[in-house]
């Protein structure tokens, strides 16, 4: 057998979700040098990183090429949303690049709330009724919140750093909602055109795959803990926590999830002339057995990457290569049958204003689990800092996830910052749950 070529290898991000990838990244036998744009203070100890804005092709084409980067995987949704697949398909001398990541066709899944509830209805995919909203028909309003009943769901069309989705528990909220991003400019152009849906209760699951626009694998489930207090109470984050695999998530719901959700999303958009090649998020809840889409994202999640990678045993490199060619149906994933658990701790302040430039300690303690750096940066005498709101993820592994959250705690109380927090019920709901 030839040994296979190893490559350099390019990842676009800078929170938890990349240093989880370039760990992942790093463990792979097809590797040669690990770069991350522009990563973060842990990145740097896998790689190399490079700083450039996630928006500028140009550079990021230019590092590319410099550094003879031959697969490029684009951790966040603002750079696919921007057409980074269909820049780098457009000139030839990037056309040996592989990226991991849907083109601007299919990033519209996640780029515009209209677009991808309208792909849901007209396919037959479950999710919320809805309707959508503009200057032009503003005045429809009243007529359909009357329709619906409290709460009602306010979603910007498009994309505004995860503040763009409000639940209103009154018609006059909701109407008020509506009006501050059609006519006030709230969230900008994002909120020029507005989603109004009803509210579905249940409980969430984040399924994710991979797709190269003709078969896909499926990566294991996580739930995700998005509001700031204990007892998912208080504003919403980018997220606070999450768990991998999720116990209401069993071979009967999966099926339904494959059925009704994943088989007619990706034939779908074949059907439509999307080729999809990356990750897709799915956004599930589940509706007294019956999964629904709240979300398309078409990237994967964080914090759930930081507990999804550890439980995935293969190396993901061929995987992503594969895409390309279409060839990722030769692939099986092995994932592991144990517990992840990722517990995210914040700055002080977050997810309002918070504090950075705190001084990170890191104390030489026995413990197993996985650090995942996001919002850390490192000072010119190599000190290490917060740098975001999110500044850690602290995975642990296990048989249940009592053990998990053991490992991830101790791995916490190894890391040290002014105004540290974290929640300390991850998980609890599930250990509770009985369905
Ligand atoms: P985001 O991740 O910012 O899009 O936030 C969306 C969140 O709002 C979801 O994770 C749900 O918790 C909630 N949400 C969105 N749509 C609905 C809906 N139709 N019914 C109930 N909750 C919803
Ligand atoms: N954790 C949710 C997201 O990444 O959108």
């Amino acid at each position: 057998m030839t040994t296979p070529e190893k490559i350099n290898i390019g990842i676009i991000g800078n929170g938890g979700r990349e240093h989880a990838f370039a760990w992942k990244i790093s463990q792979s036998v097809l590797l040669n040098k690990l770069f991350i744009l522009p990563g973060n203070g842990g990145t740097e100890l896998l790689g190399t990183n490079i700083p450039v804005d996630a928006l500028d092709f140009e550079s990021i084409a230019l590092i590319c090429l410099d550094n003879d980067i031959r697969l490029l995987v684009v951790g966040p949704e603002a750079p696919l949303v921007e057409g980074i697949v269909d820049f780098f398909a457009s000139k030839p001398e990037l056309a040996q690049i592989s990226v991991v990541g849907p083109n601007k066709a299919g990033a519209m899944l996640e780029g515009s709330k209209d677009f991808s509830k309208q792909f849901m209805l007209r396919n037959g995919i479950p999710t919320a009724r809805a309707q959508t909203f503009d200057a032009m028909n503003a005045a429809d309003v009243d007529g359909w919140l009357n329709e619906l009943s409290a709460p009602y769901v306010v979603k910007a069309d498009g994309l505004a750093a995860g503040k763009g989705v409000v639940i209103c528990e009154t018609k006059e909220g909701a109407v008020d909602e509506i009006h501050a991003m059609i006519y006030d400019g709230k969230f900008a152009t994002a909120g020029a055109k507005v989603v109004v849906e009803e509210f579905l209760e249940g409980i969430e699951v984040s399924v994710f795959a991979l797709s190269d626009g003709r078969s896909y694998v499926l990566l294991p489930e996580a739930k995700d803990y998005k509001r700031i207090g204990e007892g998912e109470t208080g504003p919403n984050t980018g997220g606070m926590g999450a768990v991998s695999p999720v116990s209401f998530f069993d071979k009967a719901f999966e099926t339904k999830v494959i059925q009704n959700i994943i088989e007619p999303t990706f034939q779908n958009l074949k059907k439509e002339g999307i080729v999809y090649q990356g990750f897709m998020f799915f956004g599930l809840i589940n509706v007294s057995g019956d999964p629904y889409v709240i979300e398309y994202n078409a990237r994967m999640g964080d914090p759930e990457t930081e507990a999804v990678l550890p439980r995935i045993e293969s190396d993901l490199v061929p995987l992503f290569l594969s895409l390309k060619n279409q060839t990722l149906h030769q692939f099986d994933l092995k994932v592991s049958s144990q517990t992840a658990t990722t517990i995210v701790g914040v700055a002080e302040g977050y997810p309002g204003i918070y504090r950075k430039g705190d001084e990170i300690q890191l104390l030489q303690t026995e413990n197993s689990g996985l650090l995942f750096h996001a919002g850390t940066a490192r000072n010119s005498n190599g000190n290490l800092l917060t740098n975001g709101g999110r500044v850690m993820a602290f995975t642990g592994m296990g048989s249940n996830i009592g053990e998990a959250l053991q490992q991830a705690k101790s791995k916490s109380e190894s890391v040290l910052w002014q105004g540290k927090y974290q929640r300390g019920d991850i998980g609890e709901d599930l250990i509770n749950l009985h369905v």
